[in-house]
């Protein structure tokens, strides 16, 4: 069994969505031990934006360029470790109501359309069987379901319809929201994500 471990925030080590997602992976090696678990931090060490040189690379060109060769090995990567984990561990802040761009750039890379998805008479197919995800999801402002600001959800919202998309449905989120909201609602917003993640038994 393995489990690709995703990080995106630029907070190091005052991220929640870090915290968490380490709980997560900690939760996982105590449930499946003997698990695999790759790591990316995509913070640190992003792909690039695409570019017309990459999707020329994709479609068969050659290329001289070091740099473009150097970063298509790496998004390759990212395919080869998605396809090889069966469980996602993705963290994820909100950034201006959406994910990170090192985030989008690793799904630039990954959402290619004959691997990941294929189009049919019917719609879209996702080709991502068999896997499960985890969000471990933190904003400074509150988001959810009922609140005011609701309907400015971008960040959750997409990575569960992307994952569908991609054929993995069975997506749970861990939340702290309201990180910037005061000490206490930060405490209190963590706490009850850490207690969520706890309970977690399979
Ligand atoms: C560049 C940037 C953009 C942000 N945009 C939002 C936002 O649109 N809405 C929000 O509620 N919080 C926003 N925040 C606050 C973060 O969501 C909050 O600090 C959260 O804890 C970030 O996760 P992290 O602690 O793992 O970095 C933003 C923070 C940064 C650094």
């Amino acid at each position: 069994m393995q489990l690709l471990h995703l990080d995106s925030s630029v907070l190091g080590g005052a991220s929640v969505s870090r915290q968490l997602s380490a709980e997560l992976v900690a939760r996982h090696r105590a449930l499946h031990p003997g698990i695999q678990v790759v790591s990316r931090d995509l913070a640190a060490d992003p792909v690039l934006h695409l570019s017309g040189a990459h999707l020329a690379a994709f479609n068969g060109a050659a290329t001289e360029d070091a740099t473009i060769t150097a970063d298509l090995v790496k998004g390759n990567a990212y395919m080869d470790e998605l396809f090889a984990s069966d469980i996602l561990v993705i963290g994820a802040p909100m950034y201006n109501l959406s994910i990170p761009t090192p985030l989008k750039a690793w799904i630039d890379r990954i959402a290619v359309a004959g691997k990941t998805f294929r189009y049919t008479a019917t719609g879209p197919e996702g080709l991502l069987k068999g896997k499960r995800a985890f969000i471990a999801s933190a904003r400074g402002g509150v988001y959810s379901a009922g609140s005011p600001a609701a309907g400015l959800e971008h960040q959750e919202s997409y990575l569960i319809g992307l994952l569908a998309f991609l054929g993995i449905t069975d997506v749970t989120v861990v939340r702290a929201e309201g990180i910037a909201m005061g000490p206490e609602a930060k405490k209190a917003a963590v706490a009850e994500a850490l207690a969520d993640i706890a309970a977690i038994s399979a």
